[in-house]
């Protein structure tokens, strides 16, 4: 079975073609980075607009890679939700309509899902169960995998995603957008140890997140270093090294409580150093497999769509000629499961 897969949901076109027998045979991903720089974020607008511009060429283009005409085709998968509705609109209308002048079945993939399965997609598979780390721009979750579908809701941010922290502080420094990859770029000139954050919710037991007060800290380390210009590097690097700790410490809490031997970290946040670093060395003190996709897969692409499609065209699901893209999509199956380590507030 060999599937289409189409991603729109923020600021990222990604197409790419997967094959059941031979794995990806192509992928290709446009950022709209240099559009949305000027303005220091995403501008939703610009993002739907460039996604159509996109999205034709970059399929002609990834079907030719893959040596794939439209008769080797088995299905369209695309991300249906959760991202920016115009953004997913395009995504979605592109790819029904494709499915429906190519007499293809077509499959809404959930986003997360599409990050939680990337891993998948590299050499040496992660074999289930396991525990994954989503941290992205949108979520930080921790969830136990069991199956494909089948995940339980471990932990997750009260308040501001990890990716979401990383871009906020960042423009409080005074980095462009993307703020995360211009963070960890100059936190690598900093100092450790001059300034200490806080390790939010680490001090009781439970696997929730809170990072919002992180970016307070920075702001009020930057307000005493005054105009001390090395001072913007050290505050970097005391704000990813508390992220990558908080981190650390609740996956170490979550194999614990799972008993899981096999830890799998996912989402933009997946693509920084140091969190690899740091996470591959708790894999080894706890004797647990660590699994990341490579960094490009981290961060929104085609290929984890095409994946997630394909598992779901696999187990017989079909969309209907309908459609819908949904800006906020809880994973259903995701709901927190009685017994596990809830805990609610912040510290
Ligand atoms: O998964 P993703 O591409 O999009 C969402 O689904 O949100 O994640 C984007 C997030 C952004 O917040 C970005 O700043 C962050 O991932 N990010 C990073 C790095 N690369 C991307 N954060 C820290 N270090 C990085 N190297
Ligand atoms: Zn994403």
């Amino acid at each position: 079975m060999r599937v289409v897969g189409i991603e729109t949901s923020c600021d990222e076109t990604g197409v790419a073609v997967y094959d059941g027998e031979r794995g990806l045979l192509a992928h290709a991903i446009h950022s709209q980075v240099e559009l949305h720089a000027r303005f220091g974020g995403v501008v939703p607008e610009l993002a739907s607009r460039d996604h159509i511009r996109r999205l034709a060429p970059l399929l002609a283009q990834v079907l030719e890679e893959a040596g794939t005409g439209r008769g080797d085709l088995d299905g369209v998968a695309y991300t249906a939700g959760p991202g920016l509705i115009g953004a997913l609109l395009v995504g979605v209308a592109f790819a029904r309509s494709l499915a429906w002048a190519w007499s293809l079945p077509a499959v809404p993939v959930h986003h997360m899902e599409a990050h939680l399965l990337a891993p998948m997609l590299e050499p040496d598979p992660p074999a289930f169960p396991f525990v994954a780390l989503l941290v992205s721009g949108g979520h930080t979750l921790l969830v136990e995998v069991t199956a494909v579908g089948a995940y339980r809701l471990l932990g997750e941010s009260v308040d501001d995603a990890a990716g979401e922290a990383f871009d906020k502080t960042a423009k409080l420094l005074g980095l462009g957008y993307p703020g995360g990859p211009a963070l960890a770029r100059l936190a690598e000139q900093g100092r450790p140890g001059r300034f200490e954050f806080p390790r939010p919710m680490t001090a009781r037991p439970g696997l929730d997140f809170s990072f919002s007060g992180l970016k307070t800290a920075a702001l009020l380390a930057l307000r005493e270093a005054g105009g001390d210009e090395g001072a913007r590097a050290d505050i970097a690097r005391a704000f990813e090294d508390a992220v990558v700790e908080t981190l650390v410490i609740k996956c170490r809490r979550a194999l614990a409580h799972t008993g899981h031997r096999r830890l799998v970290i996912a989402g933009g946040v997946g693509a920084n150093r140091r969190l690899r670093e740091a996470l591959l060395q708790l894999g080894e003190a706890v004797g647990a497999r660590v699994h990341y996709p490579r960094p490009e897969l981290c961060t929104d692409n085609g290929a984890m769509v095409a994946f997630a499609g394909y598992q779901r065209l696999r187990a017989g699901e079909r969309a209907g000629l309908g459609f819908a893209a949904r800006p906020r999509w809880a994973m259903d199956s995701l709901a927190r499961a009685p017994g596990s380590p809830a805990e609610s507030g912040s510290d």
